[in-house]
């Protein structure tokens, strides 16, 4: 069978992959631990009084970023093979390392750990890559200062601040955040008086599921309403969330196979929609309904998918995907569920490409501000592949169906940019070439041998 994925190498220059149109996608799949509950294991646990114990951690670069981070800072980790160990130190119990803290390409890792050293009375530098010294952390400083940081060195990255005595505060998340909320709730549970987040849009909520399996001082406030009135509705679209926490001791030890992560699952999935006769089922991935909302658009457009939770771990629903080759049709993203389905944009955009008629995607000028700016990189790959796309400030409109033509594709070293247009890449006219295509370590470790063994 001819392969779909080449590595090849310039004459001068780096190594690139190739992604040649492929027949079916069949059979079933699994993908890594979920980066997003991963990142939040390792860093609840090491503030835990105990030893955890995890299964399906995933080995991306971002994980082993935080994992790295957290060594440094003296907690105990035990990497084996099919499980992760992490002894607990318990908050402020950190040791003040030797060296800036280096976070990689991890926003995720930089973001919840300076909410994790915010109760450690000592000064710490944290550093990343190219792309991560360019990324907001004002966002995640200014609130954390509210609270009694105190910021030596102000971001962008590398910055420099020292923790110490926190006071509780409310606060309503100027930007739809996860990774700002999990940082401020990471504080309070180390702050005198009561923490509470306001988010009026609502966000991933794994940090406020796995603090509520630690037994943590929680508490969730969401309005309930009833969706069968006008007024119910009209309730669901103002209510705001809000999460509170106490200062803890205490979180009890976790023992938990994480997830597969969704957003690598959606990469499969389309690929098994775009090429004709797939037909692809994805199993033991996380469907936490903050995270699913890519599912209910595959629906509105057209597309041959269904779902089901099978089982449940700290949490966290964990269940099984299928996917068919389906026409898709242009839909309109916008508003509350963008940040539910973020990370799926560009994937969103590059489906949209072969779907009849215009998507117009809406309100997500966060993509902006991501691993590279995203609707840039979307905007100009999806056009070298021949798609008609408007760039807008916060989104895109795209008027499909194209048919894709194989393009040099520039991924920006963004892993999401990378997959998104392999996948795309399956069903284009010739050959797609993929740049730094080792960018999908980031989250998808192995991305490229589960597309080929897919397509046998
Ligand atoms: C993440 C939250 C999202 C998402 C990122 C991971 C998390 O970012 O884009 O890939 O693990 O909390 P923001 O919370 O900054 O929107």
């Amino acid at each position: 069978m001819k392969k779909i994925v080449l590595t090849r190498k310039a004459e001068t220059g780096p190594e690139y992959k190739v992604v040649r149109p492929a027949g079916p996608l069949k059979g079933e799949a699994t993908v890594p631990g979920d980066k997003s509950i991963s990142h939040r294991a390792a860093i609840l646990a090491s503030a835990a009084s105990g030893r955890s114990e995890f299964a399906n951690f995933s080995h991306n670069s971002d994980c082993l970023s935080t994992l790295t981070c957290l060594e440094a800072l003296g907690v105990g980790i035990q990497r084996e093979t099919d499980r992760l160990l992490i002894a607990g130190k318990g908050f402020g119990q950190f040791r003040a390392p030797s060296e800036p803290l280096y976070c990689g390409n991890s926003g995720t890792t930089m973001r919840l750990l300076c909410g994790l050293l915010a109760g450690c009375n000592f000064e710490i530098t944290l550093d990343g890559d190219s792309s991560l010294r360019t990324r907001p952390m004002e966002r995640v400083l200014a609130p954390l200062a509210k609270m009694g940081l105190k910021i030596i060195k102000d971001g962008p990255p590398p910055f420099t601040i020292a923790g110490g005595k926190l006071s509780g505060i409310e606060y309503l998340l100027p930007v739809a955040s996860a990774q700002v909320k999990s940082a401020i709730l990471l504080a309070g549970l180390q702050a005198e008086g009561k923490t509470t987040v306001v988010e009026k849009i609502p966000t991933r909520d794994h940090t406020e599921r796995m603090l509520s399996a630690m037994k943590a001082p929680i508490e969730i406030f969401a309005p309930s309403f009833d969706p069968a009135t006008l007024e119910g509705r009209l309730a669901k679209d103002q209510r705001e969330r809000k999460i509170s926490v106490t200062q803890t001791g205490t979180l009890v030890p976790l023992r938990m196979k994480i997830p597969g992560d969704f957003s690598s699952a959606a990469f499969l999935v389309a690929a098994a929609i775009l090429v004709p006769k797939s037909k692809l089922t994805v199993r033991e991935v996380g469907l936490n309904p903050t995270r699913t909302a890519f599912l209910n658009v595959l629906k509105r457009m057209g597309a041959e998918v269904n779902w089901k939770v099978e089982e449940e771990q700290a949490g966290e629903p964990i269940g099984s995907i299928t996917a068919r080759h389906s026409q898709l049709r242009g839909v309109k993203i916008s508003g509350k569920i963008v940040p539910n389905l973020i990370d799926e944009l560009p994937l969103l955009a590059c489906l949209a490409a072969s779907a009849e008629g215009t998507t117009v995607i809406r309100d997500a000028g966060e993509l902006r501000k991501k691993e590279s700016d995203r609707i840039a990189a979307v905007t100009s790959n999806l056009r070298k592949m021949g798609a008609k796309v408007g760039e807008l400030e916060d989104g895109w409109a795209i008027e499909g169906p194209t048919e894709p033509a194989g393009a040099d594709i520039e991924s920006f070293g963004d892993h999401r940019i990378a997959m998104a247009f392999s996948v795309l890449g399956l069903v284009a006219s010739g050959e797609t070439l993929i740049s730094q295509p080792e960018c999908v370590e980031v989250s998808f470790p192995g991305f490229f041998e589960t597309l080929e063994g897919l397509a046998r």
